[in-house]
């Protein structure tokens, strides 16, 4: 959803109104004194310590606190916990109950393969691995600054180091090492641009060094922050942040999966999803009326593409007011005819739902506000007088305060209502928005009038269409033209605590700024003064905004639906956000640019921030994509967890149907996705219960392969899928690195034997993309694939067997309803393969109908040698070299098959 343009002048007089920072901000850190260590406690498993500024105080950017304490724990043979935190406790701490902590085991520092050590005066600390004695964090750089407003810590490290993470950006994959600012504070983001904050905030980052292992560092902190990346003076990482504590875990690795899973342990294992989450997604920005769904749908259809969800923006709101229906365009009776619809032809449906709510009632009643109001769960103003006002779709909101006690009830109540299944909108999931907050008011927000449209009025609507000539096939009489409809008119239907922030600080303008791409920390969200109901400030919550309207969401839609998997995609995220929900990665554009990042962020998010549910919007959102870009999008997205295409309001219209090309790269791709949709569900599932991604980067599978390290335009779906897509527009051809081993043509079957090498691809059609199978894995697919992920559900599997270099191989296949929350009977197969010998083992309480119907071992007999390309040249499977065993195994059981 694209922000609202904001004028120079406003933004002008804003900053300036909010300067005075600027000349402090080269304040002599260097002559800061640091802290001195005293009254050590050290009992194995925890160290305590004193910390005392160790001369005068610097008042870099505020003022410095005087007494600290350090609290080190040995959590887990691979968990170290280092907390540096103020001796009053009244420094913001993320809450439990959005956070909650991983529980430590106190283990006997001798088991741990990290080791803690520091020195007294100056107190530092280095965190080293114990096996090779290699330092991994060594604070000694620089002085220790902890302010009531600054914080900051630096670590050396080794020169060009590979760092991946921290969360959310369009920077390289591999982090610049040089002259390198990673800001995170959650930002409306239009346009996604590199070198600046974005939507999500994950401050971990994951530390490669190849042979010498991996390990992770995560800094549980909400903090508005820069960290710095430079390698002047030596190379090092610093944070700077603005409030907060030091509360940092130590990952030991020594692989990237094991930093993976460790980090689990600490966000949160990723929610399971419904099976269809996985079907194809169409949404976009300015469907003008329900008709125009109804077409959508009908469209798709008749082009044969499969599309299990329709997805519908803001428009369908009443003067996009949150939980209200325009009552023109998208009057109840016809979206009610319309979800039906879907749901007969087991299809599904979505809406968008900000946080933000319009305080007008007129013409169409607003519920949503009024019941509010009686609950008193809206922001208010920093002066406590009446509720903060701001400016989002609607023109003037309000917001609502995520810690009010009585904020869930109120949404639930919204859900319930609006979202009714007998007489409301019966959604199948949720997509909320604007959830950073954003706020198209510039700070100081004086009219949020003159913000509720571009030109100054409220939001009009586009106007109603005549829709005389409007044939629906398919649809309900209420949808064809010969019908006069009968249209509604309208739808009746506080102080400082414990970790709550150190009083007295200026919540407006802090002495350091941060890069915040939209200016001052309070530009275009909710004023970092203003309270929230608990007694902490937006100041230190603003990044919290997003996951608590997730969580709250999660909540609305399980008391609507109890027991059934919520699927909720979000823009705004913090850490921890993956146990709760999914993610789109913004309001990208249609450029072959943006194609290929997006590759880097799935990857971030699935892989290093533990949200696996993730996707970039498909042929882009902003800007008008081509045919090509579309259609080489369509393939690509069909290996990105969620898989949607949507648009702008203002962008030509980007439907799969629309282009020929683009069509049969939509039908080819959904069709590879779908059989291989139990594949990726199985790993989702294994991500779920241990915290090993669902997706790769290539140096996940290959740590000591340098070649792999900067990759991040080729991946691995599951665990034995390399999807390498073309990567420049009209080009049909592509340079991939397959690491050493041996892979088979996912198209083809052709067997590949790589000694790590990069190698051309020549001959890729617009409507195809490169896929690989690792060899030594079994792939389990369904046989066809179909209209609907219910359809799909029927079909029986076939196995692809694609042994290595001992003709061995393994798999697995996790089988479920697919729906309710709390399962009884599932299976979790494991299948290996070797001595021409096939086993199947695990547990087979799922009951189904359905069998492995056969297995096909690839590249067992005569191998297919010579170009590679072949196989894209006719379009066709070209089965090379296989040995066929025709089934049917049962899946109830476990069995053996020789070949
Ligand atoms: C480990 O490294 C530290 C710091 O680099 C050094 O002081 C120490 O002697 C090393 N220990 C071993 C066993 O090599
Ligand atoms: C560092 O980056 C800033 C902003 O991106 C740029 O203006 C500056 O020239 C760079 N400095 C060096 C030493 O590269
Ligand atoms: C990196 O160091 C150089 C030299 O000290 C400095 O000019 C530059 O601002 C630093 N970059 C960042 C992002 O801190
Ligand atoms: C570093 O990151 C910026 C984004 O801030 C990117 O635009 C730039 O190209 C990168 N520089 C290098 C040398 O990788
Ligand atoms: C998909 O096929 C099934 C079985 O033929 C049918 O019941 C269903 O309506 C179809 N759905 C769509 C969207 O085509
Ligand atoms: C915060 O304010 C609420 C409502 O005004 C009150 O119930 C609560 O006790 C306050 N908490 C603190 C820590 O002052
Ligand atoms: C997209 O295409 C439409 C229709 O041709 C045009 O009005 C609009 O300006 C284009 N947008 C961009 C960003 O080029
Ligand atoms: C791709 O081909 C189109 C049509 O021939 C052309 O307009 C465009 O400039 C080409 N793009 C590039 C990057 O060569």
């Amino acid at each position: 959803m694209r922000l609202y343009q904001v004028t120079v002048v406003l933004l002008g007089l804003a900053t300036s109104a909010l300067g005075g920072g600027l000349v402090r901000r080269q304040a002599t850190n260097d002559s800061c004194p640091g802290y001195t260590a005293s009254n050590v406690q050290d009992d194995g498993a925890r160290v305590t310590a004193d910390l005392t500024l160790a001369g005068t105080a610097c008042n870099a950017y505020g003022t410095d606190l005087v007494d600290l304490k350090l609290e080190v724990v040995y959590e887990t043979e691979s968990r170290l916990h280092v907390k540096i935190y103020d001796a009053e406790e009244l420094a913001y701490q993320v809450p439990e109950s959005l956070f909650p902590r991983p529980s430590s085991n106190d283990i006997d520092p001798a088991d741990s393969a990290l080791a803690f050590s520091y020195t007294s005066s100056p107190f530092t600390f280095s965190i080293r691995r114990k096996s090779t004695n290699e330092t991994l964090f060594d604070t000694s750089a620089a002085s220790l600054i902890f302010e009531e407003q600054y914080l900051r810590l630096r670590t050396s490290l080794p020169s060009s180091p590979y760092l991946y993470g921290l969360g959310e950006h369009t920077d390289p994959f591999r982090l610049n090492t040089t002259n390198y600012t990673r800001t995170l504070w959650n930002r409306d983001a239009y346009g996604v641009p590199t070198g600046s904050n974005l939507y999500g905030h994950h401050p971990i980052y994951f530390d490669h060094r190849g042979s010498a292992g991996t390990h992770g560092v995560f800094l549980l902190s909400a903090a508005g922050m820069d960290i710095k990346i430079n390698d002047t003076d030596g190379q090092y990482l610093e944070y700077n942040a603005l409030g907060g504590i030091f509360d940092l875990y130590f990952l030991a690795g020594p692989t990237p999966k094991d930093v993976s899973v460790q980090y689990s342990e600490i966000s949160g294992k990723a929610v399971m999803q419904p099976y269809w989450g996985f079907g194809f997604h169409q949404c976009r920005y300015g469907y003008r009326d329900v008709f125009a769904l109804a077409e959508v749908v009908t469209n798709y259809s008749q082009a044969d593409i499969p599309l299990e969800t329709m997805w519908t923006d803001i428009d369908y709101m009443y003067l996009r007011r949150v939980f209200t229906l325009d009552p023109e365009r998208f009057p109840i009776n016809l979206m009610r005819e319309l979800v039906d619809y879907l749901h007969d032809h087991q299809q599904h449906y979505v809406v968008m739902v900000d946080p933000a709510v319009s305080n007008r009632d007129d013409v169409v009643s607003n519920t949503g506000y009024n019941e509010g109001v009686e609950m008193d769960i809206f922001h208010k103003n920093a002066n406590g007088s009446g509720y903060y006002t701001g400016s989002v779709w609607p023109g003037p909101t309000v917001f609502p305060d995520w810690f009010h006690p009585s904020s869930q009830e109120y949404w639930d109540n919204q859900f319930l209502r609006f979202f009714d299944a007998e007489t409301g909108v019966d959604i199948d999931a949720l997509w909320i928005d604007m959830n950073e907050a954003a706020n198209f008011c510039p700070y100081p927000c004086l009219d949020p009038e003159a913000y509720s449209d571009e030109s100054g009025n409220p939001p009009q609507p586009p106007p109603v269409r005549n829709n005389s000539d409007r044939v629906i096939p398919g649809f309900p009489q209420a949808f064809q033209p010969s019908t006069s409809q009968t249209r509604l008119r309208s739808r009746q239907a506080n102080g400082t605590g414990k970790y709550l922030g150190i009083p007295g600080r200026d919540l407006i303008n802090p002495g350091y700024k941060i890069n915040n791409a939209a200016g001052a920390i309070s530009m275009n969200t909710i004023p970092t003064d203003v309270k929230n109901y608990v007694g902490s400030y937006q100041y230190d919550t603003h990044n919290l905004y997003g996951l608590m309207m997730s969580i709250a969401s999660r909540n609305a839609l399980l008391a609507r639906r109890p027991n059934r998997r919520p699927l909720i995609i979000t823009r705004s995220t913090f850490a921890g956000a993956g146990s709760h929900v999914g993610k789109w990665l913004g309001d990208n554009l249609s450029l072959w640019e943006h194609y290929r990042t997006s590759i880097a962020n799935i990857l971030e998010f699935a892989s290093l921030f533990q949200l696996p549910m993730v996707g970039a919007d498909v042929c882009g959102f902003g800007g008008n994509t081509t045919e090509t870009l579309c259609a080489r999008w369509a393939t690509l997205g069909a290996f990105y967890p969620f898989f949607r295409n949507h648009n702008g309001d203002t962008s030509i219209s980007q439907e799969f149907y629309l282009w020929p090309t683009v069509a049969e790269a939509a039908r080819n791709a959904i069709s590879v996705r779908y059989r291989l949709l139990d594949y990726i569900y199985t790993h989702l599932h294994r991500q779920s219960k241990t915290g090993l991604p669902m997706l790769n980067p290539l140096f996940f599978h290959y740590p000591e392969d340098t070649n792999t390290f900067s990759i991040e335009h080729q991946f691995f779906y599951g665990d034995n899928i390399l999807v390498s897509p073309v990567l420049e527009e009209n080009a049909t051809d592509v340079t991939i690195y397959l690491p050493k081993g041996i892979f088979y043509d996912y198209w083809t079957h052709e067997k590949i034997v790589s000694n790590g090498s990069f190698v051309q691809l020549k001959d890729i059609p617009f409507t195809s993309i490169p896929l690989h199978i690792r060899g030594g894995s079994i792939i389990p697919l369904r046989a066809e694939s179909t209209n609907t992920t219910t359809e799909l559900r029927k079909q029986n599997f076939v196995l692809w067997i694609a042994v290595n270099e001992t003709d061995q191989a393994e798999g697995s296949l996790y089988l479920d309803d697919g729906d309710t929350l709390n399962q009884n009977a599932t299976s979790e197969i494991k299948f290996a393969y070797a001595n021409g010998t096939l086993a199947m083992t695990g547990t087979f309480n799922y009951r189904t109908d359905v069998v492995i119907q056969n297995v096909t071992v690839l590249g067992s007999a005569a191998d297919v040698s010579g170009n590679s390309s072949s196989g894209y040249r006719n379009g066709n499977l070209r089965v090379g070299g296989s040995a066929m065993v025709r089934g049917p195994i049962s899946l109830d059981r476990a069995s053996s098959r020789s070949f």
